[in-house]
Parts: structure tokens; sequence; C-alpha cells
């Protein structure tokens, strides 16, 4: 926790204040059976993927409360919304991801504080490449092609939306 409050401090101390957290940082772990699945590893997982967001989160609300606004984006899964084979603790994570999402912005409505999750669907990165080893990545978006629902998000267009499940690439499609 030492680590993150230095985080958070370093940030407003260069940037003044904290308008948007963007939780992205993730890892895969390994593509096994539930029943095959190492018992470090999913510890592993579930720290990076589920406990660092609400600790960072929890951090980052104690700026953003006092000042009454603020908006965070849960980076989700396709696997954090229905469940698929091999996908573990990543998937369990998500899981678990969504529903911070959605208890935490029931909590922070008073506090004008939106939170919501966004699917980025199949990005060309390292992760996906890792998942997917088989797969073409040029058939892919770079992740530089789907922020467009991120933007929307941190911007003040989205001061209506809290608590809900977006797809980075619906919203492209619905918005063009
Ligand atoms: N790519 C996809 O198709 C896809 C699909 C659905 C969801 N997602 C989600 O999108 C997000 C980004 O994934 P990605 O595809 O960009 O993965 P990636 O290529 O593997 O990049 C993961 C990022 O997370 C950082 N990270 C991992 N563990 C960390 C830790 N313990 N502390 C600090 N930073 C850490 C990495 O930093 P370093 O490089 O410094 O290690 C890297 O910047 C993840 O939440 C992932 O679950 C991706």
């Amino acid at each position: 926790m030492r680590e993150v409050k230095r985080l958070v401090a370093e940030v407003c101390r260069v940037y003044g204040t904290i308008h948007v957290l963007v939780n992205n940082a993730g890892i895969l772990g390994p593509r096994e059976f539930l029943v095959d699945y190492p018992l470090s590893s999913w510890e592993e997982v579930l720290k990076a993927n589920l406990t660092a967001v609400f600790m960072v989160t929890k951090e980052v609300l104690g700026v953003m409360m006092p000042q009454r606004t603020g908006s965070i984006i849960n980076v989700s899964s396709g696997v954090g919304r229905v469940g698929k084979s091999r996908w573990g603790a990543y998937a369990a994570a998500k899981f678990g991801v969504e529903g911070l999402t959605q208890v935490l912005a029931d909590e922070m409505r008073d506090y004008h504080i939106r939170v919501n999750t966004v699917n980025p669907g199949g990005t060309r990165t390292e992760m996906r490449a890792q998942a997917y080893p088989e797969e073409d990545p040029m058939i892919l978006p770079a992740p530089e092609e789907i922020t467009g629902v991120f933007v929307y998000l941190a911007s003040p267009e989205s001061q209506a939306e809290t608590g809900k499940s977006f797809d980075a690439r619906d919203w492209l499609k619905n918005k063009n």
C-alpha cells in the first residue's frame, strides 16, 4: 500500500489533482482448466487484476471525494461477463472488477464520481498474443484505435453514466 500511496501523492504533486483513473494493468495467468490451476497463480492473478484495482481506487477516492467529481474506468474483459473454459483466475478477477464497479458506482453517486467498466475486445497487444499465439495480430485493432470510449468516459459528456459495462468496439460502431 505504501507504493500506491506514493504513486497517488506523486501524481497529485505533479498535476495538482486527479479527475480520471483508468485501472488498466493486468496479467493473463495460465490458460489451464481450473482443476489444474496452481493456487500460487490464482493468488497472483487475483492480486494483480482485482486487489490492485481496489487498492489504487481506494487511494484515489481520497482525492476525488473531497472535490466531489471524478471518473473511474475499470478495464474488464469479455470473460469477465461470460465465463469461458481455461480463463481461470483471469475471468474470476474480471467478474470481480465488474462487481466492484457496481458497488462503488452505487456508493459514489452522491459524490458525482462515476465508475464504469470497459471491455476492450480482442486488441493487438502482448497479452492477446500470449493468449492466442496462433492468431494473426494484424486482424485485430491496435490499442489506439479503440480509445474512443475511454475518452468519452473521461470527459464531462459522460456525466450521467455510472455502474455500466461498456464494450469499446460496440461503442465505436454505435457512434459511427
Ligand atoms: N488485449 C486484449 O485483447 C484484451 C482483451 C480484453 C481485456 N484486456 C485487458 O486490457 C488491459 C490491458 O491489457 P493488454 O492487452 O494491454 O496487456 P499487456 O500487453 O500484457 O499489458 C499489460 C500492462 O499491464 C502492466 N502490468 C502488469 N502487471 C503489473 C503490475 N503488477 N504492476 C504494474 N503494471 C502492471 C504492464 O506493465 P509492464 O509492461 O511494465 O509489465 C503492461 O503495461 C488488461 O486489464 C487486460 O485484462 C485486454
